[in-house]
């Protein structure tokens, strides 16, 4: 097992959207200041810092994470999925960004890159969700400012249209 030493820089190494990326960190140092600073991925938004809001939420080997909670050296040798990772296939916005746009899921959008993250882990493991599983999941969420309805409507739809989609 790695050593860290409080005080010095250590590489950290791991696939953040299918690339390999690598950076440079004392062992204190938080995933999501690690993301934004080091790597320049800043969708992932930091709010509260202390695990309760949400907004920097992750994707760690495929389950949603705090990064505000996470080290970055924890995530050494990982899959870390953050929000500039989701897109259709094509370079454009993937179905439950879409459906977030037309349900007006989002306003101010701090909160939308972590719920985004949390829903694309839940769609996965909950593919037939009713409106009390998408709430509960949303509970892990802070939003000041949609109140939440578009965001439950976008999620109900693209649960429904990614079923179909198997089906077919
Ligand atoms: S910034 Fe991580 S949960 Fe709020
Ligand atoms: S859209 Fe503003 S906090 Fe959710």
């Amino acid at each position: 097992m790695k050593r860290y030493v409080a005080g010095e820089k250590h590489a950290v190494a791991f696939t953040l959207n299918g690339r390999e990326r690598q950076g440079w960190c004392e062992p204190r140092m938080l995933l999501s200041d690690f993301l934004r600073q080091q790597l320049g991925a800043t969708g992932t938004h930091v709010g509260c810092e202390h695990g309760v809001c949400g907004a920097c939420t992750v994707l760690i080997n495929d389950e949603p994470a705090r990064a505000c909670l996470t080290l970055a050296v924890q995530a050494e040798g990982a899959r870390v999925d953050t929000v500039e990772g989701l897109h259709d296939g094509a370079g454009g916005l993937n179905d439950l960004q879409q459906a977030f746009r037309r349900h007006h899921a989002l306003q101010c959008g701090f909160c939308t890159s972590g719920i985004l993250m949390s829903c694309e882990a839940f769609l996965r493991h909950t593919p037939c969700p009713d409106e009390k599983q998408v709430r509960e999941m949303l509970s892990g969420h802070l939003c000041r400012c949609t109140g939440y309805a578009g965001i439950v409507k976008a999620i109900l739809e693209v649960a429904a249209s990614r079923r179909e989609a198997s089906h077919a």
